[in-house]
Formats: structure tokens, sequence, C-alpha cells
């Protein structure tokens, strides 16, 4: 699917929110979504990043993007629910929930109690916040798509990445059961695996890896506006590798 060519209105017209949208791939998702034509909301942690982000997007001519200051670490149900109020969306047709954590490497017998909270908080525990909330706007949108992410280690436990592997399970498990829940609605949600890809996160996972071997965030595009755009009307309840051969 990395070969999808998406017409460059794709999505106009489109209020799409990204979270964990100041770096990495979220960070090109939405320079990605807004080159597109997309009304963008970027929620983060830094409101400094944020601000810088919209100016950078508004001064390339695309639709000035809103931002929302949400800390995931210590969102809880009500400052999620504030967070999105004080947004005063109209409408909501994308929700790309990209934001995540790797957390500490290590076997699981060696688990620290607090980093595994922090990692199912900002991995698992944040995001059914931020769907719980975005649920109403997405279901009154036309066609909308609701996008987590996952990891290879979410499909096939692999030993040494604790807490994360497990949140993307969990991950996986959210996507399968909203999407039965969602079945026939007009909002379709899916989730994707990125793959190994150029970005901080990767790189204290893999010290080691030469960044250059891996593909940037900016050639997983594809499909991602594949699956936030009108060509993936549909499909749901599929877990897409964006870097499978
Ligand atoms: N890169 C890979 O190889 C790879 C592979 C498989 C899956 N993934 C998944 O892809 C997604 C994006 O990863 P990435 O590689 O782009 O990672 P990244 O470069 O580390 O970016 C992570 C993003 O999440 C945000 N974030 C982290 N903690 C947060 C918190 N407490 N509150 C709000 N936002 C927070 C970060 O905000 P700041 O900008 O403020 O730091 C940043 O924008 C993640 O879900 C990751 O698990 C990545």
């Amino acid at each position: 699917m990395l070969d999808y060519q998406a017409p460059p209105t794709l999505l106009a017209g489109k209020c799409i929110l990204i979270t964990g949208a100041t770096a990495g791939i979220g960070r090109t998702a939405a320079l990605t979504f807004a080159a597109h034509g997309a009304q963008l909301v970027l929620l983060g942690r830094d409101p400094l990043k944020l601000r810088q982000l919209c100016e950078e997007i508004g001064a390339s001519g695309a639709l000035l993007p809103r931002y929302g200051v949400l800390d995931l670490a210590t969102a809880s149900q009500a400052t999620t629910r504030a967070c999105i109020a004080a947004l005063a969306l109209t409408r909501l047709d994308g929700l790309l929930l990209n934001a995540g954590v790797l957390g500490t490497l290590g076997p699981l017998a060696e688990l620290d109690e607090q980093e595994w909270q922090r990692v199912l908080q900002v991995n698992v525990s944040a995001n059914l916040w931020l769907i719980q909330t975005c649920l109403p706007l997405l279901q009154q949108a036309p066609q909308a798509s609701l996008l987590l992410t996952s990891s290879g280690v979410g499909k096939r436990g692999r030993a040494g990445w604790g807490s994360y592997a497990i949140s993307k399970f969990a991950t996986e498990g959210m996507m399968q059961v909203l999407a039965d829940e969602l079945a026939g609605t007009g909002v379709r949600v899916n989730a994707i695996n990125p793959g190994a890809t150029r970005t901080a996160m990767r790189a204290a996972a893999k010290p080691d890896e030469d960044p250059l071997t891996l593909r940037t965030p900016a050639e997983l595009m594809p499909l991602y506006l594949y699956l936030m755009g009108q060509h993936s009307l549909g499909l749901t309840g599929q877990s897409w590798d964006a870097q499978s051969k």
C-alpha cells in the first residue's frame, strides 16, 4: 500500500485530530494530512512545539491547525473530556491515535511497577479516554476513520519488549472490539503497524542500528493517507503492516 497515490485534495473538507503530532511519525502525518487539505487538530504535551508546528503548517499555505495540550501520562477521562471540550470542535472526520512511549526494555521479571503503569497509561488508557470523548463527533461525520498505532511486537510477542509489547497487544484488541461495536456505522476502525521507522523511538529501542537503513516516516504516508481518505471506505477491523512486502 506504500505505492498508493493520494489525490492532492484527498482530505479537503475533513477535520482530523492527531496525537503525538510534535515528533516522529505523527509530525510527518500532520504535515502530510495538512498538505492534502485537512483541517487539523493537533494534540501534544508541549505547547511551544505545538505552536511552532501550527505556524509551519500555516506558512506552507495549508489550513492553520488548532491545537490542544494534553499530557497523556496523566490524562484521565475527565481531563481528556475537558481538553477536547475546550477545542469546541463542531466536526471530526478522522482520529489518528499515534502518540506512544517505549518505556524501559527488559525482561518481564524485572519490570518496574511505575514504568508499567506509565506505558499502559500513555499507550492504552489515554487512547480509550480519547476514543470515548471523540466518538460522538466521529459518529456524526458522514464517513469517519479512526486509526490506532500498533507494532510488530503487538502481534507476536518478543523477549525484552516488556510493557510496550503488551500495550500494543492491547491496542490491537481495542481496535478489534471497537470495530466490531461500530460495524455497520459510518466509523471505520483500523490499526497501523509502522514497522521499523527512522524516529527517536526506534533509535532508543535499537541504539546500535544504522538509522539510514530504515524507512523514514514520509515513506509510510501513502498508507496513512489511504486509511484516512475515501479510498478505504468500508475497510474496518484490520491491522495494517505499513512495511509488509
Ligand atoms: N518508529 C518505529 O519504528 C515504530 C515502530 C512500530 C510502532 N511505532 C509506533 O508509532 C507511533 C509513533 O512513534 P514514533 O516512532 O514517531 O515515536 P516518537 O518519535 O518517539 O514520537 C512519539 C510521539 O508521542 C508523543 N508522546 C509521548 N509521550 C507523550 C505524553 N505523555 N503525552 C503526549 N504525547 C506524548 C511525543 O511527544 P513529544 O513530541 O512531546 O515528545 C511524540 O510526539 C507510536 O505509537 C509507536 O509505538 C513506531
